[in-house]
């Protein structure tokens, strides 16, 4: 009998052995290896964080004592003491207000692996992408720090190229990175944009 996808799949064998919760972990190790975004002691939003591999890997490299808030809307199992979970769609304004209850006023990098759940039709899929872009991109001009950097998953799709001329008006560099980790069919990409 054979297994399910995703117990065959080599990346969910390598974070379950490794103690991640989701596969995910990879695409954000090969981001760093390449763009080397995190740093110790840097604060870090990361939104779309559930089930919590990419706080897990974050937590890690930039030390217990730096800021690190996940944001999801679905629940997100707590992580260590110092790390903040907060349960929210981001397309809620009220975000905004729960973010600064913190009072962490600039993060050095915000994360986004956000992605809607897919419909299958890919024109769906890319625009509900598109509007999760959309947000994190709105936080950044409230809450990333002068010298800051964004990562930020995207499903591509007619409005991918006018989003990039976008961020490079925003943005010093931006760079588009596709991980190996990243399944074969996936239409997925990673922005990494740093100001
Ligand atoms: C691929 S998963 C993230 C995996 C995560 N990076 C990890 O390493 O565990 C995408 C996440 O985006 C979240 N998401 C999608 N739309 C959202 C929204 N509007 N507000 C908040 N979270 C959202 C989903 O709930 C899901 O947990």
């Amino acid at each position: 009998m054979p297994k399910p996808f995703n117990l065959q799949d080599k990346y969910f064998k390598k974070a379950k052995k490794l103690g991640y919760r989701a596969r995910s972990v990879f695409k954000l190790d090969e981001i760093q290896k390449k763009f080397n975004v995190l740093e110790l002691g840097m604060n870090v939003l990361d939104i779309g964080a559930s089930p919590g591999s990419w706080l897990q890997y974050t937590r890690a490299i930039i030390g217990a004592q730096a800021k690190l808030i996940g944001v999801d809307r679905e629940k997100i199992e707590p992580l260590d003491k110092d790390t903040i979970i907060i349960q929210v769609d981001i397309l809620d304004e009220e975000i905004e207000k729960l973010i600064k209850d913190n009072q962490i006023d600039k993060f050095d990098v915000i994360l986004s692996d956000a992605a809607p759940n897919t419909s299958g039709v890919r024109d769906i899929d890319h625009f509900a992408s598109m509007a999760l872009c959309q947000r994190v991109i709105k936080l950044t001009d409230i809450f990333l720090a002068t010298r800051g950097s964004v990562v930020l998953k995207v499903f591509q799709g007619s409005d991918f190229a006018k989003f990039i001329v976008f961020l490079k008006k925003k943005f010093k560099q931006v760079n588009i990175f596709k991980p190996q980790a990243t399944r074969g069919r996936s239409f997925e990409l990673y922005i990494i944009a740093k100001k």
